[in-house]
This record gives C-alpha cells, sequence and structure tokens, in this order.
C-alpha cells in the first residue's frame, strides 16, 4: 500500500511532530509500504517537504520545521461513484498548475495537538474516503478535550482526580462564582487550556492570588479551561493497540516518567523537560509496580481506549497515588511517537519493536 506520511502542523507541538515523523521515516519498512511524505506548515499548507524528513531532530540549532512553499499539495478523493477507498494526491503550483503524486490507500497523521489530533484533520480523511491511523473524529475530539475526557472516563467508571471547568461565559459573566468552585480544589493545581498538548498554556499555581494570571495564560490557547487538583504520586503510562471499533484492544507494559528531584526549571513535566531537556525526566519501561497494580493500570488502560472510543493507537495516563489508588489524567490518541517516546519504549518492552509497531498500526487501519 502507498502511505501518506503527514508530519508538522498548526500545533505547538509542530517540532514535536516532525521528530517522529524522521522517526517513523527511517524505521518504515520499505519493502511493505510505500511511502509519501507531506509536510504541514505551522500555517496550515500542505507541502512536499523540502528538508528529507528523515534528518529532523532535536539537536541542531532551532526547533525542527516543515518551510513553507509555492506549490501547494490537495488531497482529491477517488472519482464520484467509486467504492475504492484511496485518494489522489495533486500538487498546484503558484501558477495554477497541476501535477500528480499519485494515488494513496492510507494515511499515517503523525500529527500532535490541535488540527492533527483533535478530529479536524480526521474528518478531511473521512470526507476524502481514506483510511487512517489512529482514533476517528469523536475520538480524536474528546481525547483533546480535557473536559469532555473526564466526563467520558466517570462515565465509564474510572476515577479522575478534582477537577473544575471554567467555560469562556463563566469567567466573564461571573468570576467570583468560578474562583469560589476552583478554591475548593486543594492548592497546588494546574491550570490549563482545555484542548492544547504538550502542556503548553499550563501554569502550576500555589496561592489563589496566582489564578487569573494562570487562567489568562491558558485562554490563550483555549476559551475553556480546566483546573486539576495536583496529585502526589508516580506518573504511569500504559500503551494500547486496538483494531477498528476498538476491537481487539491490547495494553502493552506500563511505563514511568521519573521527573528528577530538585529540578529548579521546571516544576513539572513540562514542553521543554519533555523534549529538550534529557536530564530532567527518565522514562522508565516497564514500570517497577507491584504486578496486582500493573494488571490494574492495563485493565483501565483498555477501558479509557474504549470509553473514548479510540482506535489503533492511544497512550493513557495515570497516576499511582500515595494511597495506592489509581486515577487516570489523560488519554493521547496520537501520543509522542519517536523511537525513544513512551509509547513504543512501552510496545518494545511487550515484544513489539518500533518497525513492527508502525506496520501494525498501518495494518490495522487498512483492515
Ligand atoms: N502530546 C504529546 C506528543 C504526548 O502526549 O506524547
Ligand atoms: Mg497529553
Amino acid at each position: 500500500p502507498r502511505v501518506l506520511v503527514l508530519f508538522g502542523g498548526q500545533s505547538s507541538e509542530h517540532a514535536v511532530s516532525c521528530v517522529t515523523a524522521a522517526g517513523v521515516l527511517n524505521a518504515i519498512d520499505a519493502e511493505r509500504f510505500d511511502v509519501v511524505p507531506v509536510g504541514i506548515t505551522a500555517a496550515g499548507q500542505w507541502v512536499r517537504p523540502a528538508q528529507d524528513p528523515r534528518t529532523f531532530s532535536f539537536a541542531g540549532e532551532g526547533l525542527p520545521r516543515v518551510e513553507p512553499a509555492e506549490a501547494t499539495v490537495q488531497l482529491f478523493s477517488g472519482a464520484a461513484g467509486s467504492t475504492e477507498r484511496s485518494a489522489q494526491l495533486l500538487e498546484i503550483g503558484a501558477d495554477g498548475s497541476a501535477s500528480s503524486l499519485g494515488e494513496v490507500d492510507v494515511v499515517l497523521p503523525l500529527l500532535h495537538g490541535p488540527f492533527g489530533e483533535d478530529g479536524t484533520l480526521q474528518g478531511k480523511l473521512e470526507l476524502a474516503g481514506l483510511p487512517y491511523v489512529g482514533a476517528g473524529v469523536l475520538a480524536s475530539a474528546m481525547g483533546m478535550d480535557k473536559h469532555f475526557m473526564k466526563v467520558a472516563f466517570e462515565a465509564a467508571g474510572l476515577k479522575v482526580g478534582p477537577y473544575e471547568t471554567i467555560t469562556a461565559r463563566q469567567w466573564a459573566d461571573d468570576p467570583a462564582a468560578a474562583v469560589e468552585r476552583v478554591q475548593g480544589l486543594q492548592l497546588p493545581v494546574f491550570v490549563k487550556p482545555a484542548r492544547a498538548g504538550s502542556s503548553v498554556g499550563i501554569t502550576r499555581i500555589q496561592d489563589w492570588s496566582q489564578l487569573d494570571q494562570a487562567v489568562a495564560e491558558a485562554q490563550k490557547h483555549d476559551p475553556k479551561v480546566v483546573v486539576e487538583q495536583g496529585l502526589v504520586g508516580r506518573e504511569i503510562e500504559c500503551g494500547v493497540l486496538g483494531g477498528r471499533g476498538n476491537a481487539r484492544a491490547r495494553a502493552s507494559m506500563c511505563g514511568e516518567i521519573v521527573v528528577h528531584d530538585g529540578s529548579q526549571t521546571h516544576q513539572f513535566y513540562d514542553f521543554t523537560a519533555k523534549y529538550t531537556d534529557a536530564s530532567a525526566a527518565d522514562l522508565s519501561c516497564p514500570a517497577d509496580l507491584p504486578e496486582e497494580i500493573s494488571q490494574e493500570i492495563r485493565r483501565q488502560a483498555v477501558i479509557a481506549f474504549e470509553a473514548l472510543d479510540a482506535e489503533g493507537i492511544s497512550r493513557a495516563d495515570f497516576f499511582y497515588t500515595e494511597e495506592g489508588e489509581v486515577v487516570i489524567n489523560e488519554v493521547n490518541t496520537m501520543p509522542g511517537f519517536t523511537p525513544i517516546s513512551m509509547y513504543p519504549q512501552m510496545w518494545k518492552a511487550t515484544g513489539i519493536d518500533y518497525p513492527e509497531l508502525i506496520s501494525e498500526l498501518i495494518t490495522l487501519a487498512l483492515e
């Protein structure tokens, strides 16, 4: 099959996506898959990448990014009435001339955050009639929304940490009531945009006097804000792989994010810690947990996957609290996917290495 690999994108996780693309394009089984890499610029233009995407990394100067180009790549669904699940890729030059880049059979959207992982791109691919790796429209949209995600988890019987949501209307019409609700939580709290990724726009506050500013910061990214009570515990993650309609969902071994104590710069596992400061945190996989806790987290990861109606890939993030409770934090429907990211590491520990994992995800999408 011919695989359209999409990367970059309009979210704050553009650079992360570029590095993921490098990992995938270097590892994908070239005998089984014919790959067409297409970059999405920060402004949303689809382009044939000027730089070989296999060379993207965090090691160089500045963050990797997809450069804008004169010609734009566009996706056209198959001929009217066609039942074929494939679509044409055309490159449209600045002068309006079109050249065909051929057909594609399946899409691997290696995109994180808004306009990539949130259901919008998935809707475009649905309209084009193309199968794609990962969650569909609804699951992607819920997985991007820290509010609705919790609602779905609670409805599925999973335990979520104490939180409050502040909508733009509530903050504008009656901020005092919103503040009062939020102050029912215990400090410290994390103030987050409801829909963003890689910890952007998040403030950890230890004093209620910081709330206004933290809400303003989160609102730069999303008018809806979620305030979560800080949980003391270990950060444990679990990967899920599943077929269409979340059939045969399988959970990986668990992994743990070990944030180094005494870090002056990183109060939590923030964007810099995640991607640019390798010394800020370690991934430990498999996590050193009592067997029954590990089994319980794996069981809950599958329930969370199903609660969102996810497909293909997802990573569920939990806290294992000092009281011995398992609390779900969130699910990422397109988790970090560089070869050293947690999701591939957890599957490696489970017996599926990175190239095989990529093949498996594409195969599941084509089912
Ligand atoms: N949003 C980042 C990529 C993650 O969850 O891994
Ligand atoms: Mg996340």
